[in-house]
């Protein structure tokens, strides 16, 4: 991936330590132009030459704020969190099975946490050179393209995100001008995260964690600041929110 012309770009990814996570920074490690990877988890994952591991959660804003102080101006950062189900949480298949607690889970990891690192990362970007700032969201949190219904808390959370995003990149635009400010869906992708969901999904329409980042990398090598504010799918086609 081309980011810019430097040999010696920064590149960030919160939330190392899941799937398609670990991809992106297994594929940012090949990468030619990338100097380091500042990789965030809330638990202990593995240095590489290139990587620094750093630590953070999406619910501790001090733990965000201190990450940007320590890892300075990113030429690319990719948030990776996400939960679609834990222990106390699955995703509700008719609007009876909604609960606040739900609505709280989901809300917190996939559109508070991200907004909160936006907050402190983004105003960190270069100004005087490209840059991008993604978020994973999902296909499924495109209003327009709602034909299935369910997941009410997931699907929300990530329309929310969606709006953020949009947010950010008109702010952005205003002090940033070059800066690429986008959420990506990558596909269905065998991880933890959509493993209970997996059945019926066709087996070539299930990607590798690294095909996807791999994909996902490409596609943001292409886009340009007239990009910013919108959803692109591993495959590098816009999806409507
Ligand atoms: N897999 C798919 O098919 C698919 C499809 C569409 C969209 N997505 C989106 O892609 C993103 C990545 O998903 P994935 O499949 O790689 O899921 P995953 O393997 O379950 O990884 C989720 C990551 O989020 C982190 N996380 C959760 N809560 C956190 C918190 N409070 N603080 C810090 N980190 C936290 C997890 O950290 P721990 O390891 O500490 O739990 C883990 O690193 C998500 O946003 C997901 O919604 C995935």
């Amino acid at each position: 991936m081309q980011t810019n012309s430097s040999p010696s770009l920064n590149a960030c990814v919160f939330g190392a330590s899941g799937g398609i996570g670990a991809a992106f920074v297994r594929r940012l490690h090949a990468e030619p132009d990338i100097a380091r990877i500042y990789a965030g988890a809330r638990s202990t994952i593995e240095a590489g030459p290139k990587v620094r591991p750093f630590s953070f959660d999406l619910s501790d804003e001090v733990s965000i704020s201190e990450a940007a102080q320590k890892i300075g101006p990113p030429d690319l950062a990719i948030v990776t969190t996400g939960m679609l189900h834990s222990a106390d949480v699955q995703p509700e298949k008719s609007l009876k099975m909604q609960t606040p607690e739900a609505y709280a889970a989901a809300f917190a990891v996939n559109t508070i946490g991200p907004a909160l690192i936006g907050k402190h990362f983004l105003p960190q970007l270069p100004k005087d050179r490209r840059s991008i700032f993604a978020v994973l969201s999902a296909r499924v949190g495109s209003i327009s393209e709602n034909r299935l219904g369910g997941w009410h808390a997931y699907r929300a959370s990530k329309a929310a995100l969606n709006m953020i995003i949009r947010n950010f990149a008109v702010e952005m635009a205003r002090t940033h001008p070059q800066a690429i400010v986008v959420a990506l869906h990558p596909g269905t992708v065998d991880t933890e995260l959509s493993q209970p969901f997996q059945r019926g999904v066709a087996p070539e329409k299930l990607f590798t964690a690294d095909y996807a980042a791999e994909r996902m990398l490409q596609v943001l090598s292409e886009l340009t600041p007239e990009d910013s504010g919108q959803l692109f799918a591993w495959d590098g086609a816009r999806i409507p929110f």
